[in-house]
């Protein structure tokens, strides 16, 4: 799906090949479905959320959603586009859905839905399709029939495709095989990003400029490696006054073989996306840049790809990090909270900022911990964690939750050699160990600024679920866009 355009016209006054209707709660009653709810019944539609069915004689298609909330309409947009995909179809049309007359939440999360469901990763199939849909045109007929205000549902639906070419942009990277996206890549990636915007400048380290600065937890990771690692520093300089400063630190591990505590093939399969984390990062300059927000955004991304070989580190070396700790380790499979140190370091050592935020397809203890489809939240103070649970859950509809740090837990990384250990001693709450293994490295002033998001389930599914297609979701774009635009916006109606 390519565009999504706004029309001033009534649906019937709008030219497409199908109509998209949401079925709320199971109510066929609306204007919207009146003819065909005989018709629907027969063939035994019941409107359940995410359900689809297409009457093609009708020229109609007819997906279900639980309640008018923007998660649920999100969702049955995705699916509805998702239907359409092969069926030949270029040209769909669909009224506005709102459940208040001046909130345009709604609406903009079934644009999002819209574009995100419509998602296709074709990159290494010879014959790309041509059979799908191109453009959705929205018109001013309202489902609750409220009159619109035609200028905030622009607004809306331009917020709306940004955050989610954005997903897509993210997608895309972390769907593209390990071999055709190492850590030079990802740079090339985020260099080309900057060079098209005048508010974007970028700043890469490679191995020599790293060995100087001390970090030499990520280069230990990257040294089996035939890819050189990469720093990436991607900064957004806002041409108002900025209102917070903000930096983004995300795991780039373009491929994680374990290391010569070698995954199992099994657990090595999907490993691409392990560049999940700083991919995000990279999606999520890209948005607040577009949408022109007056925060300075700051993201460093530790592209690293983690390989077996003569020169690969071992489990019982010591390293020591750019902070000067020590570290044993024990498992070169728990690698990215070794790049992880380096560049939170050294992030906050280059910005003082408001807020530090970070992604990383961590751990698979989160995985186990709180499923696949929500991201786990860590940190030692609550109002930063707050924020991200009301921009995850409630403004983005990406899910998040709480785990929570003990000292009980901070122990178990205790070493008999050296300063810390990179795993823990024990088999339980590898998430929340991981999490407090990267709090040795956050320093006292931005120790209360500092929020951890592990995205190790959602970042990847192989199955599809709401707007998430098959591989990479874009997990953290939206939920961080949203969080950035709230600080400087603190109303709901975005
Ligand atoms: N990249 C993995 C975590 C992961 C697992 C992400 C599954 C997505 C899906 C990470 O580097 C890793 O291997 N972690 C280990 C840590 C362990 C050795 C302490 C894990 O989770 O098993
Ligand atoms: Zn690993
Ligand atoms: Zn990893």
């Amino acid at each position: 799906m390519k565009s999504i355009k706004f029309y001033e016209k009534l649906l019937n006054e709008i030219e497409a090949d199908i109509e998209i209707v949401i079925v709320i709660n199971k109510n066929f009653d609306q204007r919207f479905c009146d003819n065909d709810k005989e018709l629907l019944a027969e063939i035994g539609f019941s409107g359940e959320q995410d359900e689809v069915c297409i009457l093609a004689e009708r020229r109609k298609i007819f997906v279900g959603a639980n309640s008018i909330d923007s998660s649920d309409i999100r969702s049955a947009s995705a699916c509805a586009v998702r239907a359409l995909i092969g069926k030949g179809y270029k040209i769909a049309k669909m009224a506005t859905y709102m459940h208040h007359p001046e909130c345009t939440s709604v609406l903009r999360a079934q644009a999002e839905g819209l574009l995100l469901g419509g998602y296709r990763f074709e990159k290494y199939k010879s014959k790309k399709s041509d059979k799908y849909l191109h453009k959705v045109r929205i018109s001013i007929e309202e489902y609750n029939g409220f009159n619109i205000n035609i200028p905030s549902i622009q607004r809306a639906i331009n917020k709306a495709v940004i955050c989610a070419e954005a997903t897509n942009f993210v997608r895309d990277i972390v769907n593209t095989a390990p071999d055709d996206c190492y850590p030079e890549t990802m740079s090339n990636i985020a260099k080309e990003l900057s060079e098209n915007s005048h508010h974007l400048s970028i700043e890469v380290l490679g191995k020599k400029e790293m060995e100087k600065e001390g970090m030499n937890a990520l280069l230990a990771v990257s040294r089996a490696s035939r890819h050189e690692a990469k720093l990436i520093h991607l900064s957004y300089r806002p041409k108002e006054e900025p209102i917070a400063t903000i930096s983004l630190v995300g795991k780039g591990l373009t491929y994680d073989s374990g290391g010569l505590s070698l995954k199992p093939s099994d657990f090595m399969t999907t490993m691409k996306s392990d560049k999940s984390g700083g991919s995000a990062v990279i999606g999520i300059l890209k948005a607040v840049s577009e949408l022109n927000l007056p925060v300075e955004v700051h993201g460093f991304i530790g592209a690293v790809e983690n390989m077996i070989g003569g020169d690969a580190y071992k489990p019982d070396d010591v390293l020591r990090a750019k902070n000067g700790k020590t570290i044993e380790v024990r498992n070169t499979d728990a690698e990215g909270r070794l790049v992880l140190a380096d560049v939170l370091c050294y992030a906050q050592e280059k910005v003082k900022a408001d807020y530090l935020f970070d992604f990383a397809t961590l751990t698979g203890a989160c995985v186990v911990g709180v499923g696949q489809y929500t991201s786990g939240v860590m940190g030692f103070a609550t109002e930063p964690i707050q924020k991200v649970l009301y921009a995850g859950n409630t403004l983005s509809g990406e899910m998040v939750t709480k785990l929570d740090f003990n000292r009980f837990l901070r122990k178990s990384l205790k070493s008999e050699i050296a300063d810390i250990c990179n795993i823990s001693n024990t088999r339980y709450g590898g998430a929340i160990t991981a999490g407090l293994f990267l709090s040795e490295f956050i320093d006292e002033e931005h120790r209360d600024k500092w929020v951890h998001i592990d995205i190790a389930g959602p970042a990847f599914v192989e199955h599809i679920w709401g707007e998430n297609p098959h591989g990479a979701s874009g997990a953290g774009v939206r939920m961080m866009t949203r969080l950035i635009e709230k600080l400087v916006r603190n109303d709901e109606h975005i």
